[in-house]
């Protein structure tokens, strides 16, 4: 879809084809969905992407020289009026796959602190949001996902707007049986959707 068509980006980044953290990015989208906006989900796990190799050809041109498929990634995020991100919890963080995808962002952060010619700026007043979903019921699990998401959309200028964790979650699917779960991600993408709409476009 070429970059002027997205307005939101859901971004899953399970494995797991409709696996919990899915299903409610799935629900949390629909609530957008309902409020007018156009979104456009991406599947981390199916892009052809490599880790970032700290070459330091970015610090020069705010570019990234891996010719995969984040090339076609850049400019989405830079388009787009808001993210979400969701991710199971993986050895109490990201999934790997979230986490090369943010790690090739590394280009935006030397645009913006070494050659301070940010890829998007923060008046642009573009918004982040972040769901997880761990098996573990201890809260801690979630934290260090959250910090990872938040510095994320702090170093490209996005405002980080809210997040949600479920815990205790492990077989592929078992949000489903917690309607309440689902329900609150539908109730807060419909804030999250108020929220953006209330900005002026800059998509
Ligand atoms: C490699 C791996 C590591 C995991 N590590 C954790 C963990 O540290 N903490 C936790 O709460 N759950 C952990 N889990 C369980 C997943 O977070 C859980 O199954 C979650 O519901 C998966 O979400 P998904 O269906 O969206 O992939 C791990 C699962 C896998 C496959």
């Amino acid at each position: 879809m070429p970059a002027q068509k997205d307005t939101i980006l859901a971004i899953s980044s399970s494995p797991r084809r409709h696996g919990n953290s899915e299903l409610l990015l799935q629900f949390f989208v629909r609530a957008l969905e309902k409020k007018g906006l156009n979104v456009s989900s991406i599947r981390v796990n199916d892009l052809n992407i490599r880790p970032c190799q700290a070459c330091d050809s970015c610090a020069k041109t705010g570019e990234c020289i891996l010719k995969d498929d984040m090339q076609s990634i850049y400019p989405r995020v830079a388009a787009a009026r808001a993210m979400v991100l969701a991710s199971p919890i993986y050895f109490g963080t990201l999934s790997g796959q979230l986490k090369i995808f943010i790690d090739r962002f590394q280009c935006w952060w030397q645009a913006k602190y070494q050659l301070k010619k940010p890829k998007v700026t923060l008046e642009m007043g573009k918004l982040g949001y972040f769901i997880s979903v761990g098996a573990m019921k201890k809260k801690e699990y979630c934290e260090d996902a959250l910090k990872i998401a938040k510095i994320y959309y702090h170093n490209i200028n996005y405002h980080y707007y809210g997040s949600l964790c479920y815990r205790g979650i492990d077989e592929k699917g078992a949000i489903l049986k917690k309607p309440d779960a689902l329900q609150e991600a539908y109730t807060v993408g419909e804030l999250f959707a108020e929220e953006i709409l209330s900005r002026k476009s800059n998509a």
